[in-house]
């Protein structure tokens, strides 16, 4: 069935759809009753959603959740319909980046309305921890759990793209999210330019070729330091080994964000980067790298005209 048919005909229940060829349509051999329905509930939430791309790193601290939430931010501003998924249980913090730290989660009957925030619809495990550390001290199978019912709770409506901030490494967590959500059109590897990081760099691109997941490109974050007097970048670490790195695993390079105080400031004081500050070179960057995720679009146009 076409996105655009199932968008008029809404379904949020697989009982009623009548799509045959989705695999929510039946129960797997070896899946419980409870296991079906779970599976059932996920599915019809995501199936409204026509792009999901992931943002992966091989390490925290990289810049992985500005990339998500500016290209989100971008998207959003490109007149998408857009939602940001923040899933990184161990430092979520999409809320902080947004200025949504104090926001209380809604409910619906049918479960947690995103917020909605410069036009985009956010959601992050931060809005469910009282605690920042909680998340730290749960054990492997009580993480999973966590993820697995807030990817089933959340009610996104119809999206045009669902972007994810995905636990760092390549690890149990980033798999299972990967894993749950099924069909991923794309992910975007985050990674700084040190020669060090190229190690995370190519377990990324193995981690997602494993899982089939394309791979859209490689971001190199933080490659030189962008003066806020007279805006010269300046190499402190070797720049180029995330395109070095793209060009050798034969994955696309998306570009070099500078580490820029503005950006940094953004994400602090829970402003939007790439819209209160578009004119900055690095919001221009961030656009180009928004532009290869939005690219997605197009395929599909190719794939309904063959
Ligand atoms: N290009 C950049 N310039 C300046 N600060 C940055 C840049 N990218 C990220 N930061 C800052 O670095 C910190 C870590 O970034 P974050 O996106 O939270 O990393 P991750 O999600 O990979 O752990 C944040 O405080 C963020 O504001
Ligand atoms: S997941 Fe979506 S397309 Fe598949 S059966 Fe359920 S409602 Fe229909
Ligand atoms: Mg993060």
């Amino acid at each position: 069935m076409k996105q655009e048919d199932r968008e008029t005909v809404a379904p949020s229940n697989c009982d009623t759809c009548g799509d045959k060829s989705c695999s929510a349509s039946q129960r797997k051999e070896d899946e419980s009753a409870e296991e079906f329905e779970d599976r059932k509930k996920l599915q019809s939430r995501l199936c409204r959603i026509r792009h999901k791309v992931v943002v992966l790193s091989g390490k925290g601290g990289v810049g992985k959740s500005t990339v998500a939430v500016n290209l989100a931010a971008a998207l959003t501003l490109a007149g998408k319909r857009v939602g940001l998924l923040d899933v990184d249980i161990h430092g979520p913090s999409v809320p902080t980046m947004l200025g949504l730290e104090r926001v209380e989660l809604q409910g619906c009957g049918d479960g947690l309305l995103p917020i909605e925030t410069g036009g985009m619809k956010v959601m992050s495990l931060g809005f469910l921890l009282k605690n920042p550390d909680d998340a730290v001290i749960w054990r492997g199978p009580l993480k999973m759990g966590v993820i697995k019912q807030f990817l089933k709770d959340v009610v996104w409506g119809d999206l045009d793209f669902l972007i994810i901030d995905s636990p760092p490494g390549t690890g149990d967590e980033p798999l299972s999210v990967c894993q749950l959500i099924g069909t991923l059109d794309g992910a975007v590897v985050v990674t700084t330019p040190q020669k060090v990081a190229a190690v995370d760099v190519r377990k990324s691109i193995t981690f997602c070729r494993q899982l089939h997941v394309p791979v859209i490109g490689v971001v190199e974050n933080m490659s030189g330091f962008v003066c806020p007097n007279c805006g010269e970048v300046t190499l402190i670490l070797r720049a180029g080994g995330g395109k070095e790195i793209a060009e050798d695993m034969g994955v696309p390079f998306l570009g070099s964000i500078p580490m820029d105080p503005m950006i940094a400031d953004a994400c602090d004081t829970g402003r939007m980067f790439i819209d209160d500050d578009a004119a900055a070179p690095s919001a221009k960057i961030m656009h180009g790298i928004a532009g290869s995720v939005a690219a997605l679009e197009e395929k599909d146009t190719v794939r309904e005209t063959a």
